[in-house]
């Protein structure tokens, strides 16, 4: 094995004694080889196999975006045009989108098995500041991500409820946008000093129990996962079943009503269904054979939740004409068109756990994100603390779980749902890019897993997450900007002097 010192050669390297002290540390690398001594010497439980880790995956990306998201794809919004039927269309680009990415993921997480996931392998080949973006980056996937996840499973929850005879009070419900747009929702809210009282309290609980399940244990939350992972499956493909039978050839034609405009807008929006396959790598160090064993739980996860949106895609546009599927529930609309009421009550609960369980996987991926930049010196070392008894990273797990409870008791789901899938993108277009540097790098290194056709798989990974990310409104674009600068300053007055590598570069 090469030493640290071989090693550590960014891409820059070779200017490295022309540059001033600044631009030298914001452009250091973390050495490889210090990445693989700390993944070996990781505190956290490794009890994860290769079946645990599809089920993350699974986890992780089925959920809001096949039971919700993809009624405003098909329909498209004022914003934007719909993919109609094309909707088939837009979930195999985006597939091919993700398989790319996912490709270098694998890679890169075979190679350093580490819970910082992206982040980390921009430590290891882009230098310092990147590595801090895109850390600060992946508080939009995982975080806001699951703000609109946490949403979206209250609307189901209280459909749930309703069908049982519960009704939640629709101020208690509710995102603050549409509850003060909605006279009726203002109208029934308690006021306090003739302030409406609106939050949506469902979608702030269910994240804080998540978070007490994660603090008890990482293989507790994998076995939890695994049994939502069946019951979302299985109700997937009870809809498919049940809906083969309704499907209209008729509502496929116009195939692509809004032609290829509306095709990519919806690609744009049902990026947020595949979101999470990534997500297993942050489970690298409780993983037993992470080297074997990783990329097989992220390319397995994305093929097999790819066949079955696929599939449910082509249903719900030959159900339902594709011009009436701008709804948060398209398919239990769909089964409720053709008064399968009792269809639609299944799905409605297999969609509740599909949602606990992408919430499940991302509520365990964001504190290991920030355990590893902790380590690193770039946030806080309390983040880095690990419980003594359940070995979880339980600091970072409970400010987590407290930061998308907030979130979720007032965001509006369509606008967080765009900033992750824009977040996500760009961490996506990052590895990728990490792969090529990589491998001019550390050519040595051992690689368990190899992307074929570098660099050209690569650049084309990071051509095609651009292209996707072009495809979202301006708006979302601006935000993401003024997220990046706030992140940029708070390296600056805390990361920067706080770098364990710029401190203790001899480590
Ligand atoms: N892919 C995840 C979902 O659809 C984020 O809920």
């Amino acid at each position: 094995m090469p030493t640290p010192g071989q090693l550590r050669r960014g891409p820059f390297a070779g200017s490295l004694p022309q540059m001033n002290g600044t631009l030298r540390r914001l452009l250091q690398t973390k050495p490889l080889a210090m990445l693989l001594q700390e993944s070996a010497a990781s505190r956290l439980k490794r009890a994860l196999g290769v079946w645990d880790l599809i089920g993350l995956g699974i986890g992780a990306i089925i959920g809001a975006g096949i039971f919700a998201t993809v009624g405003t794809a098909a329909a498209g919004d004022p914003s934007r045009p719909g993919a109609g039927p094309g909707l088939i269309l837009s979930f195999v680009l985006t597939a091919a989108v993700c398989g790319l990415a996912a490709l270098c993921y694998a890679e890169l997480a075979a190679l350093v098995p580490i819970a910082g996931s992206a982040y980390t392998y921009a430590y290891a080949t882009l230098g310092e500041l990147l590595a801090w973006i895109i850390g600060w980056d992946l508080i939009i996937e995982y975080a806001v991500g699951n703000v609109a996840v946490a949403i979206s499973w209250s609307g189901y929850f209280c459909e749930m409820l309703r069908g049982v005879g519960i009704i939640v009070p629709p101020w208690l419900a509710t995102d603050l946008r549409t509850g003060l747009a909605t006279p009726s929702i203002v109208a029934a809210a308690p006021h306090i000093g003739g302030v409406p009282i609106m939050m949506n309290l469902p979608a702030a609980a269910i994240v804080l129990l998540i978070t007490w399940v994660l603090v008890i244990g990482v293989k507790e939350s994998a076995r939890l996962n695994a049994v939502m992972v069946i019951m979302k499956l299985v109700v997937l493909a009870f809809f498919i079943v049940v809906g083969v039978n309704y499907v209209q050839p008729a509502n496929w034609h116009p195939f692509l009503p809004n032609g290829w405009h509306g095709v990519w807008a919806g690609a744009a929006i049902v990026f947020f269904a595949y979101i999470g396959f990534d997500a297993v790598s942050t489970a690298a160090e409780e993983t037993k054979n992470p080297g074997r064993d990783l990329p097989r739980g992220i390319i397995g996860s994305l093929i097999i939740s790819t066949v079955v949106y696929i599939a449910v895609a082509a249903i719900v546009t030959g159900m339902v004409p594709w011009f009436e599927l701008h709804t948060a529930e398209p398919l239990t609309v769909a089964l409720n068109r053709y008064s399968l009421g009792w269809a639609a009550g299944i799905v409605a609960v297999g969609s509740v756990a599909a949602h606990t369980a992408v919430l499940l996987v991302f509520q365990l991926g964001q504190p290991r994100i920030f355990y590893s930049m902790a380590r690193d010196g770039l946030l806080p070392q309390a983040f880095a603390k690990v419980h003594p008894k359940y070995r979880t990273p339980y600091v970072t797990t409970i400010l987590s779980g407290v930061l998308v409870a907030a979130f979720a008791s007032f965001a509006n789901i369509e606008e967080m749902v765009d900033l992750t899938n824009i977040g996500t993108l760009f961490a996506f277009a990052i590895v990728s890019a990490g792969v090529i540097v990589l491998r001019r790098t550390h050519p040595e290194a051992k690689r368990p897993f190899r992307v074929p056709l570098v660099p050209w798989l690569p650049i084309v990974a990071v051509g095609a997450c651009l292209f996707l990310a072009a495809g979202l409104p301006f708006i979302t674009w601006m935000r993401f900007a003024i997220w990046l600068v706030a992140g940029m300053v708070i390296y600056a007055f805390y990361g920067y002097k706080r770098s364990e590598l710029s401190r203790n570069p001899g480590a």
